[in-house]
């Protein structure tokens, strides 16, 4: 009996020891592996610690709802972690001593005193130290609760920065109401166009039962200040809209509430059909209208903060409208009108093109589809509808023109899509920062009327005076630890959120803020990591689709490996034309397609005329012959040997920065970033190689340094 007794006791302490290690290993590589992502926290040096000394030392909330409980959570624990302080919370109204966590109203009734210097709209805050009742208090403020969470995450991202402030007085506004995240998620767990592991939703055809994964999601998303997250692929499912499915999605929306994100589905135009019995999907008929109200009517009773549904229809193999000679209008607006009384908004998608083009025609060309489609209809959309425009009229490549759609919906809301998953820039595998790609759009002028009207403008709905309008990105994270599949690919993810909230702000400023949260603010690492990360788009371009030639890439299989013949001589309408005389799509309204005839004249004349068409651009628009020469002055030939060569040189160049890092950052994210460094040098070359082979193949001019030979 006793030896038993000792022997049981022996292995419940060795149990405990097990566990006591592993859980002290899991907060090492929870820690390290990437999962905290921009959200670390970690303790600062005693002297940092001492600018924050005098910030108070209670947390107080006016009122108990979840946003508030979220916020003031966050603040204590951060604090500690950052501080090592422990933070009182309370939800009396005492200024002394304190950080205040209330609305706008709320703490004008109890102090009138408090007066932000301008309006702050839904979702912006206030941050302001100042008296109250005599005692010097913060404040954090917003019109809305989930401001007040989002002011909370500003000032733990200064915190975390070593941001020296002694008092603040700070508002901050967001650009846009809009601001959302779509994930491309499948039911049975896998995600299309995903790269960080499987489904962080689903497993085996249903909600997975464990969701705090995608609370904690919820909560990276939340401090960047993204409000909404479609949480199926736009090649939706039918059965997403079944009665059994949505009880299940209610309890995603339950972990995202706490965050103040939004959930939202993308559905099937044709639901009413396959899963609702009737025998047709007509928007304009009234069975079919009285189906999608009753579907709204039924999600909001579940989930009354529902966001919307988004649509892809008439694209690539979908069902749509044109079923029954109906308009895209039609279609959005049967189901806007369904979500209207609950405040929902339907995202329509304008990627709508004919996949089966015929390549022959010269005239034919899979740019002008989205303008062609949409801009008849400018006008006939309700006001709960947006159109949800790429950021270029083909599909996500490495180079593209913004999409002249955005210039030409004066009286219709619209939105950007951008795409944080790298699918056609590398697939996390290449390092690709995407920040400045999105802000040469976004600020890109398309000089509307002869005014200055960037696309953030006109997405924003200030140009038109729209009521709403935004920004939307394809994340595609996943349920491998660090979210995308490489810890350097979440600046993409932040950076898409930064500049949803504040499009003026610069790719270098984004970048810093996301190194120094991310990695520490060791100025050897923020230097380092920055510039790599900010020449990282030029590199992969300069190896994959110089001059606008679009991704080279194997377009029929897996969009990442070269592959530049896949896209000519098929319907998808991707091409390049290159032959044995010159290379270029000639989309002028001179003699080709005459998709440059969609911008405004301005913005017409600058890419029509091979003169002023700028370099990185005129494959995408002109057919010329390998010979014409750039304005860099090489030719178009050589421009494409040399880009190769430098792009494979300057991979191999990001080995040799990284490992001025060794010891400098934790083992664990140093190796396996260089891991990722070494296997993107290897690419680099079979690019460099594949595309300059290629090229002389049909050129059949040599490289002038003498690099490039094919045997054939
Ligand atoms: C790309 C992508 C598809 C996706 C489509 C879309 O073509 O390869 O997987 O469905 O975009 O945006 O709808």
């Amino acid at each position: 009996m006793r030896r038993r007794l000792c022997s049981s006791t022996f292995l419940a302490a060795v149990a405990s020891l097990i566990a006591i290690c592993s859980l002290l290993l899991s907060v090492v590589a929870a820690g390290e592996s990437g999962a905290e992502a921009w959200l670390r926290y970690t303790r600062l040096s005693p002297e940092a610690r001492k600018l924050y000394d005098r910030l108070p030392s209670r947390v107080v909330i006016l009122g108990n709802s979840a946003l508030f409980k979220t916020a003031q959570n966050e603040l204590a624990r951060d604090f500690t972690q950052m501080l090592d302080r422990n933070l009182i919370s309370s939800s009396q109204f005492t200024p002394q001593n304190s950080i205040i966590l209330g609305t706008l109203d709320q703490l004008h009734s109890l102090a009138p005193e408090v007066n932000p210097p301008q309006r702050i709209v839904p979702d912006g805050y206030w941050l302001k130290s100042m008296r109250i009742r005599g005692h010097e208090c913060l404040i954090i403020t917003a019109s809305t609760e989930r401001g007040v969470l989002y002011g909370v995450f500003a000032l733990l991202s200064k915190i975390a920065r070593g941001e020296d402030f002694a008092r603040l007085d700070e508002s901050q506004q967001p650009y846009a109401p809009i601001r959302w995240v779509n994930q491309w998620d499948n039911l049975d767990g896998r995600i299309e166009r995903g790269y960080g592991g499987p489904s962080i939703f689903y497993t085996d055809g249903r909600v997975r039962d464990d969701l705090t994964r995608a609370g904690q999601y919820a909560r990276l998303l939340a401090s960047i200040g993204i409000n909404g997250c479609t949480v199926n692929n736009v090649n939706a499912a039918p059965g997403i809209l079944e009665n059994g499915i949505v009880s299940q999605l209610r309890r995603i929306a339950d972990v995202f509430r706490p965050w103040g994100v939004q959930l939202s589905l993308a559905v099937d135009l044709s639901s009413p059909k396959v899963i609702g019995g009737l025998d047709t999907f007509d928007p304009l008929d009234p069975r079919v209208a009285d189906w999608w109200r009753k579907k709204a009517d039924e999600i909001y009773a579940q989930i009354p903060d529902f966001g919307g549904f988004v649509v892809k229809a008439d694209s690539e193999g979908r069902s749509g409208p044109s079923a029954y000679a109906r308009s895209h209008a039609d279609a959005a607006n049967v189901i806007a009108r369904a979500l209207k009384p609950h405040g929902g908004v339907v995202f329509y998608r304008a990627f709508v093109y004919n996949h089966r083009l015929d390549w022959h025609d010269l005239k034919n060309d899979r740019a002008k589809a989205a303008y062609d489609n949409f801009h008849p209809l400018d006008g006939n959309f309700d006001d709960h509808a947006i159109v949800q425009i790429k950021n270029g009229p083909i599909d996500f490549q490495v180079r593209e023109p913004a999409s002249p759609l955005f210039a030409r919906l004066r009286r219709t809301n619209q939105a950007i899509e951008l795409q944080i998953t790298q699918e056609y820039t590398g697939q996390q595998k290449h390092l690709c920062f995407l920040v400045p790609m999105w802000k040469e759009v976004l600020d890109f002028d398309m000089r509307v009327d002869g005014n200055s009207t960037p696309v953030k403008d006109l997405v924003s709905g200030r140009v038109f005076h729209r009521p709403v309008g935004g920004f939307v990105g394809v994340a595609n994270v996943g349920m491998d630890d660090n979210w995308l599949g490489s810890p350097l690919s979440m600046a993409n993810l932040y950076g898409f959120g930064r500049l949803a909230w504040n499009p003026n702000l610069g790719a270098e400023t984004i970048i810093d803020e996301w190194t120094r949260l991310t990695f520490g603010s060791d100025p050897l690492v923020v230097q380092t990591i920055n510039t790599l990360q900010l020449s990282s788009w030029h590199v992969y371009e300069s190896y994959t689709g110089p001059l606008g030639a679009g991704t080279l890439t194997n377009i029929t299989g897996n969009h990442y490996d070269p592959g530049p013949e896949s896209s000519e001589q098929n319907g998808w309408g991707q091409w390049h034309r290159a032959d044995h005389q010159g290379i270029g799509m000639d989309r002028t309204v001179a003699t080709g397609t005459g998709f440059i005839g969609q911008y405004p004249p301005e913005v017409q004349k600058q890419y029509e005329s091979l003169a002023n068409c700028p370099d990185n651009l005129l494959l995408f628009f002109h057919h010329v012959p390998y010979t014409h020469v750039l304005h860099s002055g090489k030719t178009v030939v050589q421009h494409i040997y040399d880009s190769h060569y430098e792009g494979a040189a300057s991979a191999a160049g990001f080995i040799v920065q990284w490992k001025k890092l060794e010891g400098h950052i934790d083992e664990e994210r140093y190796h396996d970033i260089l891991t990722r460094f070494q296997y993107q040098a290897e690419q680099a070359v079979k690019w460099r190689d594949a595309i300059c082979g290629w090229i002389y193949s049909i050129s059949r001019i040599p490289d002038e340094k003498k690099r490039v030979f094919r045997n054939d």
